[in-house]
């Protein structure tokens, strides 16, 4: 049985979505979610799922030690990042050294980076006239959005797509790929 952990700061609609999907599986499980906002969605998703929820503040995030000691207790095997927005630190990449995956809404390396989440990417998008967008699952290293790549989808956008067109767009995409992506990976390594 590998375990999850999944680490968000806002909505928690992918985090939701993957604990559904892993529910009746024998295989993969999540075990714990985690997050750095005290008023994020997320921790109501994970009360009405019954997973135990953990607030960090940055300061132990990037400590890591407690954290640690954390995800040890709940036999974390891998963590996924479903719109966290902190940096991962160093000392946490080296204890799950390819072991971090992390969604973007956007084709990386295009709109990726500090600032770069939500609403901020699909506005640059759409100012910037791309013909194209998508979502990239990528393994987390110590930049943002910049380790290897595991899966990308494209579409191609509508001469009127408007920010709630693409927002969506970009949501279906998520909810249908990421659960089935992180699967193929976890079985793959
Ligand atoms: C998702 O669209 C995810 O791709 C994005 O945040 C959203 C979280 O939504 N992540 C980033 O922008 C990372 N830079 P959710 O909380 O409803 O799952």
């Amino acid at each position: 049985m590998k375990k999850l952990a999944i680490f968000g700061s806002g909505a928690g609609s992918n985090a939701e979505n993957i604990c559904d999907y892993f529910n009746k599986s024998s295989d993969i499980k999540v075990v714990m979610m985690c997050t750095n906002r005290k008023n994020a969605f997320i921790i109501e998703r994970a009360k009405k799922l019954n997973i135990p929820m953990v607030i960090i503040s940055k300061t132990e995030l990037e400590n890591f030690d407690d954290l640690a000691k954390i995800l040890e207790k709940y036999k974390v095997d891998y963590i996924i990042l479903a719109g966290f927005l902190l940096k991962i630190p160093s000392k946490m990449l080296e204890k799950y050294q390819n072991k971090i995956i992390n969604i973007h809404p956007s084709l990386l390396p295009k709109y990726g980076g500090k600032g770069m989440y939500g609403k901020n990417i699909y506005k640059a998008v759409l100012e910037n006239k791309e013909v194209e967008s998508g979502i990239s699952i990528h393994f987390v290293n110590q930049n943002y959005d910049e380790g290897e790549i595991i899966f990308q989808e494209s579409f191609i956008l509508s001469p009127d797509e408007s920010l709630n067109s693409l927002t969506t767009k970009v949501h279906e995409l998520e909810q249908s790929l990421f659960p089935k992506i992180i699967e193929k990976t976890l079985f793959s390594l």
